[in-house]
């Protein structure tokens, strides 16, 4: 048998690094080609498990570059193209837009007209439950509640879905979508809020909570949503959208306390107070509640998550206990201009 070739854009990001782990680790014969601009949030480091298995390789490179794109698509000839790469964060969105349309929308249009041309098994483009807007106290997101993206990066998402199955529609690619709600796990950036948190807790630093602290994501780890992104990838029917989640509906205050606590009952230190916790301006445009219903990738292939957020929450803490070598590369002068630029006139 022939063996699979992988295109993963954004594998030097969160979930890509994670993705790629997943996939040698579960098969033996494939090669995986990780293409990655390595913006602030991408970083090699996250691989060094696996950096010198010679089923992967590495190219530094930006989703926009269509030369780049098709240079490497000759020469690699892929199957599977599954694409992370991506502007992530909603605050740098609200900051600079216009680098979220370009690689988000527009780099994705790029990926399309590369996977068009050379004729591949599947395109996937990671998508997430945030194009769906927001949602009050009740009901959940399924795959047909209408697109109503209200930041610049949830927009700039939606806008790369509806491309991704307009090039669907109109040239037969086969395409699926996968959306899914707020990931946790190993090797997230300190920008988001878990790892942020976990972060400023270990340097005894107020802990940011934007707004009353009352708003709800639904949260899955990274390893569930790497399982459901290779079940799609292999049994996902072209065209499909999949929503993807774990029915872990948390607020970012409970979130919060509960990492405080974790870290009090997993380290032998002076205990970290509460009184860490700062309740900042809110987010612009902040949306309310996220709540993903995935019953759709349960019946229709089979999937289901297998971590439950209590034991994943303690052993993400662990893992950034464990790795002060990791958070020192990420945690660079870039990101902390950065970091200051957003945040700095909020506290
Ligand atoms: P991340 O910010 O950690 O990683 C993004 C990666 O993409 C980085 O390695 C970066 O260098 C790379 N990248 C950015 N722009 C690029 C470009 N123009 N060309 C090539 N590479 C580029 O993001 P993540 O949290 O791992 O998210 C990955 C994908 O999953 C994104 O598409 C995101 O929208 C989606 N998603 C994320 C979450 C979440 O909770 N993190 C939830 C649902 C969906
Ligand atoms: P984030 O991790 O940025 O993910 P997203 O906005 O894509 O859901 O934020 C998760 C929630 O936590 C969101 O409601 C905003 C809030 N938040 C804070 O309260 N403080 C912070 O410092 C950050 C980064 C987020």
């Amino acid at each position: 048998m022939s063996e699979n070739k992988y295109f993963i854009t954004g594998g030097a990001g969160f979930i890509g690094s994670n993705f790629i782990t997943f996939l040698l680790k579960k098969y033996r014969n494939i090669k995986i080609l990780n293409f990655d601009a390595l913006t602030y949030a991408g970083n090699l480091q996250n691989l060094t498990t696996i950096e010198n298995d010679p089923r992967y390789s590495f190219y530094k490179g930006d989703i926009c570059d269509s030369a780049a794109i098709n240079s490497v698509f000759t020469e690699f000839q892929p199957d599977y193209i599954v694409n992370f790469a991506a502007e992530s964060h909603v605050d740098k969105s609200i900051e600079n837009p216009d680098i979220f349309v370009k690689s988000n929308v527009l780099g994705v249009q790029n990926l399309l007209n590369a996977a068009l041309r050379c004729g591949v098994e599947k395109y996937l483009q990671i998508s997430t439950d945030e194009v769906y807007g927001s949602l009050e106290n009740t009901g959940y997101f399924t795959e047909t509640t209408n697109l109503n993206p209200r930041s610049p990066y949830s927009a700039s998402k939606a806008g790369a879905d509806l491309l991704t199955q307009a090039y669907f529609h109109t040239f037969n690619i086969p395409v699926n979508i996968t959306r899914c709600s707020n990931n946790y796990g190993p090797f997230q950036f300190p920008e988001k809020l878990i790892p942020l948190t976990i972060l400023k807790c270990l340097r005894g630093e107020k802990i940011p909570v934007y707004g009353d602290g009352m708003n709800i994501r639904d949260w899955i780890h990274v390893d569930d949503h790497c399982s459901a992104i290779d079940m799609v990838l292999n049994k996902g029917i072209p065209g499909e959208v999949y929503n993807i989640g774990s029915n872990n509906e948390r607020s970012n205050i409970d979130i919060v306390k509960s990492i405080i606590h974790l870290i009090n009952d997993l380290r032998s230190e002076s205990a970290i107070s509460d009184a860490l916790i700062s309740f900042v301006e809110d987010r612009k445009g902040h949306d309310r509640r996220y709540a993903i219903d995935a019953s759709k990738i349960r019946r229709d292939l089979n999937w289901s998550p297998s971590v439950s957020f209590e034991t994943g929450l303690k052993e993400t803490i662990s893992w950034y206990l464990d790795s002060p070598q990791w958070i020192e590369s990420v945690v660079s002068s870039e990101y902390r201009s950065y970091y200051q630029k957003v945040y700095g006139k909020r506290r």
